[in-house]
């Protein structure tokens, strides 16, 4: 049986750097507010006028994770790409990687599973390959949250959070079982998907019936976020879904070499890293720079680690998130 392994990273954040006291000058908030809560110092976002959307900062992290991967586009037979803001309704990004990055006609599937997105996205290539349909496949993470926040008061509680970016990775097929992707696992509760959510437009809410309504306190077309509902369930389920992947594989949680969770919130990371026992050198964070960059956050992060040199061969690294839908699950790899 084949197996899969990341051969190559990338990222790519926009230069413009967005400090908590830049917000505290759009909106009723303070430094000390959002660190004390967040962790976050500040995050970047596209300017005006920027090319820089999801798709464009996507082809510009894959392009990196080609190129470090040893491949060629030419070489990738599929494309996975995770994004809750699209640049278009329809069709999804990962067809526009393929146009920027002038690759073969081969497959591409956009993933709408939100901070989960990339977990989910792994392990959609990880099967794809080691069934032996693919030998190696291109997954995105990437994110344009900017341009959809409410920079008022009103949306405080939501747009101090987000962040844009993206990341990619290389997967490709491996016949060592021994490295590479061993386990994921992947969980969803819809009954939640209010709790965090932007209602419209969609096709329940539809963009003439907002022109229509023409009513200024309609927030549906901002993310809605019920913070401290979602913060108790990402505590339970970030450490569920942990737990479940070590057990598949055996493992304990001292067998964890480097745990990559979804830059949520610091609290939620600081607050697993307790309940796992792990040194400040065995979770890695990069919230403070960058804030909550949704499906590219786990991939930023693996991608920042591995620059750093903190990651080793043989390593047990662990990637999980929790997010909106409510979607959660668990990556283990052995590097
Ligand atoms: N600045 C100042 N005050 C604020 C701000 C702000 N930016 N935002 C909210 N407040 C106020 C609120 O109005 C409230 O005031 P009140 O007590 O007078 O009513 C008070 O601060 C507390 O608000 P809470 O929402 O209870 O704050 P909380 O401590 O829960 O922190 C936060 C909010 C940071 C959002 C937290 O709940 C959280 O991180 N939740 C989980 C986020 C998460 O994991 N999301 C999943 C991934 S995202 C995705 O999938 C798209």
């Amino acid at each position: 049986m084949y197996n899969s392994k990341i051969i190559g990273l990338g990222k790519y954040l926009p230069d413009h750097v967005v400090t908590n006291d830049d917000l505290s000058k759009m909106m009723d908030t303070t430094d000390e507010w959002i660190q004390e809560r967040t962790g976050i110092i500040e995050r970047r976002w596209i300017v005006e006028g920027s090319e820089d959307t999801s798709a464009t900062m996507g082809a510009k992290a894959a392009k990196i994770a080609i190129e470090r991967s040893g491949l060629t586009k030419d070489d990738i037979d599929f494309i996975v790409f995770a994004t809750l803001s699209p640049d278009y309704y329809f069709p999804g990004c990962g067809v526009q990687i393929q146009d920027i990055l002038d690759m073969p006609t081969v497959g591409a599937l956009d993933v709408r599973n939100q901070c989960s997105g990339f977990i989910y996205a792994v392990a959609v290539a990880d099967q794809f390959i080691k069934t032996g349909m693919y030998r190696n496949v291109l997954v995105v993470g990437s994110e344009y949250h900017s341009g959809g926040l409410d920079k008022t008061t009103r949306g405080r509680g939501v747009t101090v959070i987000f962040g844009d970016g993206a990341g990619a990775a290389v997967l490709s097929r491996t016949e060592d079982n021994t490295k590479g992707i061993l386990s994921s696992h992947l969980h969803s509760e819809g009954k939640y998907a209010e709790e965090l959510t932007v209602i419209g437009p969609s096709i329940k809410h539809w963009v003439p019936e907002i022109i229509e309504a023409n009513d200024a306190e309609d927030t549906s077309y901002y993310p809605y976020m019920n913070g401290t509902f979602v913060f108790k369930h990402a505590v339970v389920r970030f450490s569920e879904a942990i737990i479940e992947g070590l057990e598949a594989n055996n493992l304990k949680k001292e067998d964890i070499a480097m745990l990559i969770p979804h830059q949520a919130n610091l609290r939620i990371s600081q607050f697993i890293q307790r309940k796992f026992g792990l040194r400040d050198d065995q979770v890695f964070n990069n919230i403070q720079k960058y804030g909550n960059t949704t499906a590219a956050s786990v991939v930023i992060a693996l991608t920042e680690a591995w620059e750093e040199g903190k990651i080793h061969d043989g390593d047990t690294v662990v990637l999980a998130a929790f997010g909106s839908g409510f979607t959660w699950g668990s990556v283990i790899m052995r590097w």
